[in-house]
Formats: structure tokens, C-alpha cells, sequence
């Protein structure tokens, strides 16, 4: 939860209610899912197993062939296209006879077979369908259709138009004044490094000082931050190790600020403008790649210690990896990876769908339409002349036909012009279709003759199909779909225009559209696919049984990327990675996606008014404001920790960012050397401002109805080890990255939407415990998780406040009722004891 947000944050907002559909706090939340059992003919059936077959018509007898082979099957009231999974094999030379003729033998013609067509589907009409969206797309060229990740890069990084190169993100909108004028801005901006510098920092800082002396003093000891923004944690972290603000003893603290050296890896270029101008080490280079490393390796083999030091110091000596003397041994960020580029993809829950295989994904992409006659006045606007605006048109006009016609014309979308009136425009019958997947009380079937089906028989369906046409049929009058290249030309022409910019984004439209994914992205994906396939398997089963017809979920390929690059960096004595965000873990953010097919996970932050000015709303639909506003998604820190996990790296320590914090001593033995190690509490010489409270845990409970807790900061530790030996620099106990590792005590589990936790709970049932459910008790709900999760967090901090304040036996179960009087208080404190009583008996 982005309750202290890189943007402004104005006094006394929003949480992130609105966010999420579902957020049980909120009043109808629960509507979504009573609607999805409204209809039980929703359910995921096969439907035209259902009613096709009876009386001797079997699959085996009737699809045999094509619609003339068995034509006594073949009535008024079914057909084969309605009824056969292999109807659309057959198609112009593609025949029966061509495919499947004896003369080919038991596998039938090699040169039919290719991608969803196997002999299977097609000669033996026993496989499962193709999905009617695969179909919609197969014979179209969709590399125009703008990727999300590509049109979130475009959008916030991209140079040409992007929110943070353009200057847009300082305030001011970087109008006019050069770089630093501009950077001093960000007094107004704040996260938690700046909000409660020094003490953030310090936080890390006794954290690094841990790290050091569990990998043996090493020195050097190279930090590397990336997105370090304004460079405040950076500055703070520095000042910390020089001024021995930690309080250690002076030999020990000499060794340590000897060994120690930091480096900022900064995308930016004003930020680390900005970050050099205070004195910090900063180069430049993107997290989401791993061609980052080398640059960051050379600057961190130039730190000062190696100026003018001898050629051959193995530690001023860059590799294209990192090696034991010059690679880094911590890399650390703070909303950083809340900027990463995030795909969307759905997942058909129909049948036995294979989720290593990605023919049953499906990744969503964009689309732009604009009409003519905006497209128009707008190239004279830009200085076109007459002829080349003409061209310009004519050019998008023959992609729209070639591209959406295309798709009007296939199997399906004959269908649906069966239904709707006749000057419906391809773009309204294409679209259309993707728009009603949404739409999840309607079930929208997977395979396409169920699909089919659906459209001719199932009035429910065919009348919203109707509805949907014509609403967009009238929006979308005279409207030309823009490819890509052309959108991003246009851009790329307005962009010393922001009053043109924003009238265009007033006028333009954005459609998401789901295709087959690419093979690239298969590749990319691929181990994504296999590190999930458990969890997937779980959504996949829990949802089908509520009548959901898809999983929606995002992933950020940019994040296994990131751990590339940090193994690259860390090199093979192994180190430390510890991320900060707002995010969850990967089935808490697939339910509150899956729930609400329009639900793409990117969020928009408030915005100052000033960069609002003359923009439509931004708040409405993400993709409205392109260019102009900062966008973000929640991370997902399963997915870090299984990157990690698939390089050998272990997971450390997951949790909310305060229990970084130990404000009680910590005694260490290493090598034989006994290290003592003072706490830090942020609230020290601090006054409790909005942004402690938020440390601590209570961000916002501004109308104490509770709020979507499980989304708030957290701290993901991950190792990449070098030795046998766990090393574990957090003392307090980590919380779980998949439900089925959570701690059994937990009687409930605050760190997840709330529904998701609290259906099964109520037993194998998860279609009657939602029937059952009030939006009384959903209410409660939401009240209750949302305490849970900070006093699961309080426990943990009243602890080390005993043991702070009156050493290790203050926790003894004994002692610890003593203090407390009375038991029953004690017992009241937290409602996930165990971990409690499991730090009590550790120390
Ligand atoms: C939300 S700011 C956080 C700044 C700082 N860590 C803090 O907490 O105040 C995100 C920072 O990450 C940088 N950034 C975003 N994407 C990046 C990427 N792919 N590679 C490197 N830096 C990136 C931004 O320029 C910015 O400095
Ligand atoms: C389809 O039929 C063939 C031959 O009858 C059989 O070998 C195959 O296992 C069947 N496949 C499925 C998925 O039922
Ligand atoms: C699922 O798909 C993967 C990748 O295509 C394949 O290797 C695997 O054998 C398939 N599993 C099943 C059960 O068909
Ligand atoms: C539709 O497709 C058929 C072949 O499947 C083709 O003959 C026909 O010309 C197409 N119609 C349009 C309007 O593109
Ligand atoms: C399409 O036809 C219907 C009647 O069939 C009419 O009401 C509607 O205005 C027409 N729309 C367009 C865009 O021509
Ligand atoms: C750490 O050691 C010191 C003495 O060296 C002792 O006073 C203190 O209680 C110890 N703290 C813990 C948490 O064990
Ligand atoms: C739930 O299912 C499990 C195994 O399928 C069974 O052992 C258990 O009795 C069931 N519980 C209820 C309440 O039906």
C-alpha cells in the first residue's frame, strides 16, 4: 500500500479501497462473486458435450469427418461447427479428405498439423478444442497490438514520451528550469527513506553492519542500491558507518567503516543527477536487465580506495562477472520494483488445461483507435500536409479492415455477426467479444464450437453480446485502430506539445484484447509457468469451482531479470538482496486480479493537481493518462523469491517492513569474536509523526472501518549463499510466500485478501461457504485482517521491547504473564501466538 507514496500524498486520503473490487471493507464487495453463482449453467461445462450427444449421435460417430460425412447428425437444431471441438480444422483447402484421407496413414497429413491442430483434434475429434480467441487472432499479424509491458516502458521510461524521462514526475511538470532547480522539487515528494531520515536509514545501516559481520568482515563490503531517487537513503546510510551513529565499539567501527563502500545504479538521468550532486556514487543502468552488470561492476572496481591504487588489486579489477574481491555483497532497493513493466495474462480454467503449456495462456494486449476525423485535424495540427494526412488515413484505415475484418470473418466472428445488426464495424465485433470475457457471470466458454454455441442458443449471453456491440458500434463510428509504430510516431511528435498531448488523450481510446502469447514470451516464461505451477493449480481449482471461467494474473519479467543481474553483481562469495515494497504474495495478488477480469493491477497513485491540468480522468481507466502520470503494480515477492530460488539462492526473511527494526541488543559470536550489536528503534529521538505510525504498522485506519492491510509495505531478504551455513541477519520470524507454508497457528492469515483465506476455511465447499456469506460478515471481514495484521506485527515488536527494556527473561512465558498480570491480556495480544512464543524460546 503506497500510503507514503513517491508522489504526494495529500493529508488525510483514500487507502487503496477503491482498489481492489472486491476489498472487503467496502460496501457490495461481495457482489462479484454472488453474481458468478447466480447462473448455475455458468458453471464450466462443457456445453456442448452437454446437449449434442444422445440417442446413438456420439462425438466419435459425428466429428468424424466434416459437416457432410455424417450429415443424418446434422439437424435444425445442432450443427457441426456447434458441436464438434475439430470444426475449425476445416477450412478452404484444409478438407477432411486432405487431413485425414487413408491414404496418409495413421497420422494423417504432416502438412496439416501445426500449433492447437494435431491429428488428434482434428481425424479423431478427441482432443480439446482450440480456444475461440486463438482462432479470433490465428490468421492476423497482432505484433501491432502494443504489449502492456512495452506501452508501460513507452509510457513511464521511454525517452521519447515517458513520465520520468520527460521530467513530468519532478513538479513542475520540468517545464522550463534545468535539472537541478527541478530535482530540488523533491522536497515535496516523500517515501519512507525520506519521511523518516535518518532513522530508516539507520535501520539498514545496523542491517548492513549484521550482513558484514556474518560474511566475515569482508572487505571490501560493496552496497549497491538501485532506484535510489532522491539518494536520501543512500546519504543517511553513508553518515551512519562515518559517524558511527549505531554506537559501536571504536575498533570494531573503524575495521567496519574501512571495509565499507556504497554505489547508487540509477535509470534516471536527473535522479542521478541529482543523487551526484550530494556527493553520492551513482551510474547509470535499467534493474530489469542483466547487460546492467557490467557498467555497475566497473564502477564499483573504481570506488575511491582504488584510485591510484596499484594496477593489480584484485578488488579494483572489473570481470564481466563479480568476483570474490570486486563483486558486491548487498544490493538494495526501495520502491524500486513497483516500477517494473508488468504483463497480464488469463488463463482459461475449462477442461484440464495444461499450465506448463503455453497454449492455455493468454496475454493481454492494447489497442488504440481514434477517429478519423480527430486522426485528421490532428496531423494538420502537426503540419501535414493535405496529402500525406490523406495517406496517413488511408495507410491506418487498410490496417483496420485487413487486421479487425480479418477476425469478423473467422468462425467466431461470423457468429457473432449472426446476432448483431448488419452495419455492425469489425473493430465493434472484435472488440466486443474481448470485452464480454469480463464479464463473469456469463461464463464465457474457452473452446470455440462451445463458444459458438453459447452465441446462437444461450439468449443471456447473445443479448449482452448485442448490447456490448452496440454501444461500442456507436462509440467506435468511423474509428481507425492505430498500430502501434503509428502510435508511438505520434507520441513521438507531440511531445513538445503537452496542451496537443493531452487533447489526444482526451480522444483517444484504449482497448485490451487478449491474443496468444508469442513465442518469445513462452520462452521468457516459461520457468514462471513451472516455479507457480502448484499455486496456479490451486487457484485453477478453487475458481472453477466458484464458475470462474479464467485465472487473471501478472507477472513482471522484468523481476527474474533483476535477480540476474543481482547474481551477477554478487559474484561466488555470495551476499545479500533486500527489497522493499508495497506487494504481496503471488496467490494474495492472482485473487484480488482474478476476481475482476478489468482489474490489471496497475494502480495511479493521487496525483498533484498542477500535472493533472487539461488531462481527462486519469483515475478512471489506467491507460488514459499515458505519458503523464506515474503508474505502479504491487510486487510480487513469491515470484522474487522463486527467481532466487531457482539460482540456488535462499529465502531469508518476508514480512512488513518494521520487523527490519530491532530496537533490542543483539549479541553475535563469529570466528570466535563476540560482537555486540545496539539496537535501533526509528521511534528514537523521533516525534510519533503519521509516517512512525505507518512504520509501525497502523497506515491508515482513517474511517476505522479497516482497510486492505495485505497489500502494505514489506522486506524481502534473499541470500545467495556461499557456504552450508544459513545466514540469517533478521532476527524475527519470516512470513510465509505460499499459503501452504503457513505457520498452523495462524488462525487466520491477515497477509492475504481476506475472502481467499476465509472461503476455504469454512470447509471443501467453496460454492456453499459463498452463499453463506453476508456482507455483515464480510464486513467484519475485513475489520478483522486488517487487526490481525497489525497486531500480528505489534507482537512481534513488544517482544523486543521487554527484551530491550529488561533483558531475555522478561519473555519467558512466565515472566511474561507476571509483567502482564494477567494472562488473559497476554493471550489477547496476538492473534498469531506461536510466532511469539517461538522468539521466547530462541533467545
Ligand atoms: C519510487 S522511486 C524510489 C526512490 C528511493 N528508493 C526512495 O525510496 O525514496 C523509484 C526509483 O527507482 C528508479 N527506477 C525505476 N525503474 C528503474 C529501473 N528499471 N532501473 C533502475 N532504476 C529504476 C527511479 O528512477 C527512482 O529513482
Ligand atoms: C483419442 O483416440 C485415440 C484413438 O482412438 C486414442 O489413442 C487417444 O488416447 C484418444 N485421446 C484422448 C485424449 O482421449
Ligand atoms: C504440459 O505441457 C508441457 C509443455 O508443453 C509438456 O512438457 C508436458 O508434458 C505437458 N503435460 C501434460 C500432462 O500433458
Ligand atoms: C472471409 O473469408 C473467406 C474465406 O474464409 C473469404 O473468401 C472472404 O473473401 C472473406 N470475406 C471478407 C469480407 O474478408
Ligand atoms: C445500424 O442499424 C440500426 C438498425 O438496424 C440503426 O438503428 C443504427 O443507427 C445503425 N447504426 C449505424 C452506425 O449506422
Ligand atoms: C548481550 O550481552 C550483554 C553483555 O555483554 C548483556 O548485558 C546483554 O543482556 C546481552 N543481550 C542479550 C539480548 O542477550
Ligand atoms: C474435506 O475433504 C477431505 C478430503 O477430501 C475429507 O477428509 C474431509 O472430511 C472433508 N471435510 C468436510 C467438512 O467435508
Amino acid at each position: 500500500m503506497r500510503l507514503v507514496p513517491w508522489t504526494l500524498w495529500p493529508v488525510g486520503v483514500v487507502g487503496l479501497e477503491s482498489l481492489l473490487a472486491w476489498a472487503s471493507a467496502s460496501n457490495g464487495a461481495i457482489q462479484e462473486w454472488h453474481e458468478s453463482l447466480a447462473d448455475e449453467t455458468a458453471a464450466l461445462q462443457d456445453v456442448s458435450s452437454d446437449v449434442c450427444w444422445h440417442a446413438g449421435f456420439t462425438k466419435e460417430r459425428c466429428c468424424r469427418g466434416d459437416p457432410t460425412t455424417s450429415p443424418d447428425c446434422w439437424d435444425g437444431s445442432y450443427s457441426f461447427g456447434e458441436c464438434c471441438p475439430n470444426a475449425d480444422c476445416w477450412i478452404g483447402s484444409f478438407t477432411y479428405e486432405f487431413c485425414c484421407g487413408e491414404k496418409h496413414g495413421l497420422g494423417g497429413n504432416k502438412a496439416c498439423w501445426s500449433g492447437g491442430f494435431t491429428h488428434q483434434l482434428c481425424c479423431l475429434a478427441n482432443a480439446t478444442s482450440n480456444s475461440w480467441a486463438d482462432i479470433l487472432s490465428s490468421e492476423i499479424e497482432t505484433e501491432q497490438f502494443y504489449q502492456m509491458d512495452d506501452f508501460y516502458t513507452d509510457a513511464q521510461y521511454g525517452d521519447e514520451w515517458g513520465y520520468y524521462s520527460k521530467g513530468h514526475v519532478l513538479l513542475g511538470g520540468g517545464k522550463g528550469q534545468d535539472g537541478t532547480e527541478q530535482t530540488q522539487q523533491f522536497a515535496h515528494f516523500t517515501t519512507y527513506p525520506m519521511a523518516l531520515s535518518p532513522h530508516f536509514a539507520r535501520v539498514f545501516c545496523r542491517l548492513l553492519f549484521i550482513m558484514w559481520v556474518q560474511l566475515d568482515e569482508r572487505a571490501p563490503f560493496r552496497v549497491v542500491e538501485m532506484g535510489a531517487g532522491s539518494g536520501q537513503l543512500a546519504y543517511d546510510t553513508q553518515q551512519c558507518v562515518r559517524s558511527n551513529a549505531l554506537g559501536l565499539a571504536p575498533a570494531l567501527w573503524r575495521r567496519w567503516a574501512a571495509a565499507f563502500e556504497y554505489t547508487i545504479m540509477e535509470r534516471s538521468p536527473a535522479l542521478r543527477k541529482r543523487q551526484q550532486s550530494r556527493g553520492l556514487r551513482s551510474v547509470a543502468g535499467d534493474a530489469q536487465t542483466t547487460g546492467s552488470c557490467k557498467s555497475v561492476l566497473a564502477a564499483l572496481a573504481a570506488s575511491p580506495a582504488c584510485q591510484g591504487a596499484d594496477g593489480d588489486a584484485p578488488e579494483c579489477e572489473a570481470q564481466e562477472r563479480g568476483t570474490a574481491e570486486a563483486g558486491a555483497s548487498v544490493v538494495l532497493s526501495n520502491e524500486l520494483l513497483d516500477a517494473f513493466a508488468p504483463v497480464k495474462l488469463r488463463f482459461s480454467l475449462y477442461g484440464k488445461p495444461n499450465i506448463t503449456d503455453c497454449r492455455s495462456w493468454q496475454e493481454v494486449r492494447l489497442v488504440h483507435t481514434i477517429t478519423e476525423d480527430k486522426l485528421r485535424s490532428l496531423l494538420h495540427i502537426l503540419g501535414y500536409s493535405e496529402e500525406m494526412t490523406e495517406g496517413t488515413i488511408s495507410q491506418v484505415r487498410g490496417y483496420t479492415d485487413a487486421t479487425f475484418c480479418a477476425m469478423a470473418n473467422t468462425t467466431i466472428g461470423l457468429e457473432v455477426q449472426q446476432q448483431v445488426s448488419s452495419n455492425t464495424s469489425c473493430l465493434a465485433i472484435t472488440f466486443s467479444l474481448s470485452e464480454l470475457v469480463n464479464h463473469l457471470d456469463l461464463g464465457v466458454p474457452f473452446a470455440s464450437h462451445n463458444m459458438r454455441m453459447r452465441i446462437r442458443k444461450d439468449t443471456k449471453l447473445s443479448d449482452r453480446l448485442r448490447m456490448i456491440t452496440e454501444r461500442l458500434n456507436g462509440e467506435l463510428q468511423t474509428s481507425v485502430a492505430l498500430p502501434r509504430d503509428v502510435y508511438r510516431q505520434v507520441r513521438h511528435q507531440l511531445r513538445d506539445w503537452p496542451d496537443l498531448e493531452a487533447d489526444f488523450l482526451h480522444t483517444i481510446q484504449t482497448h485490451l484484447f487478449p491474443v496468444s502469447i508469442s513465442q518469445e514470451r513462452c520462452d521468457d516464461l516459461e520457468w514462471w509457468f513451472k516455479a507457480h505451477e502448484a499455486r496456479i493449480a490451486k487457484l485453477a481449482l478453487f475458481y472453477r469451482q466458484l464458475g470462474y471461467p479464467a485465472l487473471h494474473l501478472v507477472v513482471r519479467p522484468g523481476e527474474d531479470n533483476f535477480i540476474d543481474l543481482v547474481d551477477c553483481l554478487l559474484g561466488p562469495t555470495g551476499g545479500f538482496k533486500l527489497s522493499l515494497d508495497y506487494g504481496a504474495n503471488f496467490e494474495g495478488l492472482a485473487h484480488s486480479l482474478s476476481v475482476d477480469g478489468t482489474n490489471d493491477g496497475i494502480f495511479v497513485p493521487p496525483i498533484p493537481h498542477e500535472l493533472m491540468e487539461g488531462l481527462p480522468d486519469c483515475h478512471n481507466f489506467w491507460p488514459k493518462c499515458a505519458g503523464r502520470i506515474d503508474w505502479t503494480t504491487f510486487v510480487d515477492f513469491t515470484n522474487l523469491a522463486a527467481a532466487g530460488e531457482r539460482r540456488g539462492w535462499r529465502t531469508v526473511f518476508y514480512g512488513p517492513q518494521n520487523l527490519l527494526e530491532q530496537f533490542s541488543r543483539l549479541n553475535l559470536t563469529r570466528n570466535g569474536r563476540l560482537y555486540s550489536v545496539p539496537g535501533y528503534p526509528v521511534l528514537q529521538d523521533a516525534w510519533i509523526s503519521r509516517h512512525v505510525k505507518g512504520w509501525y504498522g497502523r497506515e491508515s485506519d482513517m474511517d476505522g472501518t479497516g482497510v486492505q492491510r495485505w497489500t502494505s509495505f514489506k522486506a524481502l531478504l534473499l541470500e545467495k549463499p556461499s557456504a552450508k551455513e544459513v545466514l540469517s541477519p533478521i532476527l524475527f520470524p519470516s512470513w510465509h510466500l505460499d499459503t501452504r507454508h503457513t505457520d498452523p497457528c495462524w488462525s487466520f492469515d491477515p497477509s492475504t485478501v481476506p475472502l481467499a483465506d476465509w472461503i476455504p476455511r469454512q470447509g471443501n465447499d467453496s460454492h456453499d461457504a459463498l452463499t453463506k456469506l453476508t456482507d455483515e460478515i464480510n464486513q467484519d471481514l475485513g475489520r478483522q485482517y486488517a487487526e490481525g495484521y497489525e497486531e500480528a506485527q505489534l507482537a512481534v515488536r513488544l517482544v523486543d521491547f521487554m527484551v530491550a527494556k529488561s533483558g531475555c527473561e522478561a519473555v519467558h512465558p512466565v515472566s511474561a504473564a507476571a509483567i502482564l498480570e494477567r494472562p488473559v491480556q497476554w493471550e489477547a495480544l496476538s492473534v498469531q501466538q506461536c510466532p511469539l512464543m517461538s522468539l521466547s524460546r530462541n533467545r
